[in-house]
């Protein structure tokens, strides 16, 4: 069956296009829930509600693999989703911990205990929605200790990206970059969490300076991913199908899509 990727729109295309780069063989369904975007502004019982619906529709196009590719949907939905309990067979990821795993240096789905990185200073730049819900600090908090974390909610930028309004999309990275500035003058390293800043990654590595490790998320999932379906073949179908799923108007959102994927897609009608 096809590997499914779920976003809350067109962010998460930046996470397959990573996962199409690394696993070319491997088939993908594409669900974006436009009709409902942004997530990140929505609040925790809707934005779990919406993902679980969508979810669902992946499940029901027979991929038993879920990606969320969206870091909201995985900070706010994904714990509640899986202490819900999944039917038999089913599983759901999300793109937050390979982030983390990443950061800490651990390897991919290492569960020993936290390990010491006392001093790494670690700015996070997210949705209003993730940065609310705490789940990076926590789930930091189980792989490393002695993490400083400042978070930056950065309202505004998800709907210039998806506007395609480039000039507001920077100098709102350049805003917020400085606003995370006054409360952590130095960081040592910055994630972009959220699928849609690898848009505007240049703009972040510029106004964070070249001192700043910047970790960007569609290499890390990709990476994640390939290492998970080596380990759980029975979820990889390799006939390189690509499918692509909207809620939202088929015709604006495919030619939206060409900016997030560079190439022609043609998106195919669905309901949650
Ligand atoms: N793609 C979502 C994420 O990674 C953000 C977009 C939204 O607010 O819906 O957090």
């Amino acid at each position: 069956m096809a590997v499914g990727v779920f976003d809350s729109g067109l962010g998460g295309l930046t996470v397959l296009a990573a996962a199409r780069r690394r696993l070319p063989a491997t088939s993908f369904v594409y669900l974006g829930d436009n009709a409902h975007a942004p997530f990140g502004v929505r609040d925790p019982d809707d934005i779990y509600q919406l993902t679980r619906r969508g979810v669902q529709a992946l499940w029901d196009q027979g991929c038993d693999l879920v990606i969320l590719a969206c870091n909201t949907a995985s900070a706010v939905a994904l714990r509640r989703l899986q202490e819900a309990g999944l039917p038999s067979g089913k599983r759901v990821l999300g793109v937050f911990v390979p982030l983390i795993e990443t950061l800490t240096g651990r390897g991919w789905g290492d569960t020993s205990p936290p390990t010491m990185a006392a001093g790494l200073q670690v700015a996070l730049f997210a949705t209003p929605a993730t940065v609310s819900s705490r789940a990076f600090p926590r789930e930091l908090a189980y792989r490393a200790l002695g993490i400083d974390v400042e978070s930056q909610a950065c309202v505004g930028l998800v709907d210039a990206i998806e506007a395609g309004d480039h000039a507001e999309a920077e100098a709102l990275v350049v805003a917020h970059v400085a606003q995370l500035q006054t409360k952590m003058p130095s960081p040592d390293a910055a994630v972009l969490g959220c699928t849609h800043y690898p848009l505007v990654e240049n703009a972040f590595r510029e106004a964070l300076g070249p001192s700043v490790r910047v970790i960007s998320q569609p290499e890390v999932v990709a990476a994640s991913l390939a290492d998970y379906l080596e380990r759980h073949p029975a979820f990889n179908d390799t006939d390189a199908a690509q499918r692509f799923l909207t809620t939202g108007d088929v015709s604006s959102v495919s030619v939206q899509a060409q900016t997030f994927l560079g190439e022609p897609i043609r998106f195919e009608p669905c309901v949650t």
